[in-house]
């Protein structure tokens, strides 16, 4: 990052971006202008209209620090701070995993349960976010939703202190009760919603060695993975989901790539009504809908 005009804003970018595209950066450009943007405090189309703003030496130290850390395959999250979540921008750093694009086709389900529910009656719900992380589902749920109040649990302190400061930067501290613990563990056996969603842990332990270093070398572990089948916690969800929900009540789910439709089988063996499987941007089945119907009984296996 030295040499004639180096100190200009794009000319730095294109050499940090070579240097990151070097080190196996899927798109090294991008991350280069978003850090760049991110250490003067701009936004990444102003690096294209401040073209010739020469650097100072403390701003081209900064920069330098942020590409170093991202060609050790930091995520650019951590290194920004910041997390795009559909209305909100979350907090994150390493002790909670970086929220998802499929999270939030998550979150527009579980939203379009809510409002049908609500009908015009304007009553408010109550929605369950079992292993919250950064609090993106909890508060967007509060944030967009006809939630009166929303239980966001994990079993991560970490991650809980991190929601509890989102929730209370996007406004909606009031409305979240954060509590620690695994699976049911933090809900009282009388406690009922009318949705409950999660992002569970899904990853195959066999499957590690597959992730990129970005998320097997960054992100928090218990965030990611959950047994040999990578089902360990969506079968701690779905053994009691039917007793802690509404009649009438959803349980939405996201899961990994090829584990939506043994999911769906396994919700109606937990004795919730026919399930549907919603596909995630890119096409892919990766959602989980299962409601519970009025006169369902769970089945004996
Ligand atoms: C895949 S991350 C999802 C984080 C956030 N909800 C999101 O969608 O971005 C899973 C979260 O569940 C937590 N977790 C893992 N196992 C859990 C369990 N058995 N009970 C509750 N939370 C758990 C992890 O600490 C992690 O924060």
């Amino acid at each position: 990052m030295t040499g004639p005009g180096a100190s200009r804003p794009l000319e730095l970018a294109r050499l940090a971006a070579e240097h990151l595209s070097a080190k196996g950066v899927a798109d090294g450009r991008l991350d280069a202008e978003l850090l760049l943007a991110h250490v003067l405090g701009v936004r990444r189309l102003d690096l294209y209209l401040q073209f010739e703003r020469p650097l100072s030496e403390d701003e081209v130290a900064s920069y330098r620090e942020a590409i170093r850390r991202r060609s050790r395959r930091e995520p650019l999250q951590y290194i920004t701070g910041r997390a795009p979540f559909r209305e909100l921008e979350l907090a994150v750093d390493p002790r909670v995993l970086i929220p998802r694009p499929e999270t939030e086709v998550l979150v527009q389900e579980a939203l379009r349960h809510a409002r049908e529910a609500v009908g015009d009656a304007g009553a408010e719900l109550d929605a369950l976010d079992i292993g919250t992380g950064s609090g993106a589902i909890a508060i967007s749920l509060l944030v967009e939703g006809p939630f009166r109040r929303v239980v966001a649990t994990d079993l991560s302190p970490g991650a809980l202190e991190v929601a509890a400061s989102n929730a209370a930067a996007a406004g909606v501290a009031d409305g979240l009760q954060l509590r620690r613990g695994p699976g049911w563990e933090p809900i009282g056996d009388g406690e009922r919603f009318d949705v409950i969603v999660t992002n569970p842990p899904y990853v195959l332990e066999s499957e590690r060695a597959t992730l990129m270093p970005e998320v097997r070398d960054h992100e928090p572990a218990e965030a990611l993975f959950a047994g040999a089948d990578g089902l360990a916690v969506v079968r701690e969800v779905l053994a009691d989901a039917r007793s802690h929900l509404r009649v009438g009540g959803l349980l939405a789910m996201e899961v990994g790539s090829g584990q939506a439709r043994a999911v769906a089988g396994m919700a109606v063996t937990a004795g919730l009504d026919a399930p549907r499987v919603v596909a995630d941007l890119t096409g892919r089945e990766r959602i989980v809908l299962a409601a519970r119907g009025r006169d369902t009984e769970p089945k004996v296996e």
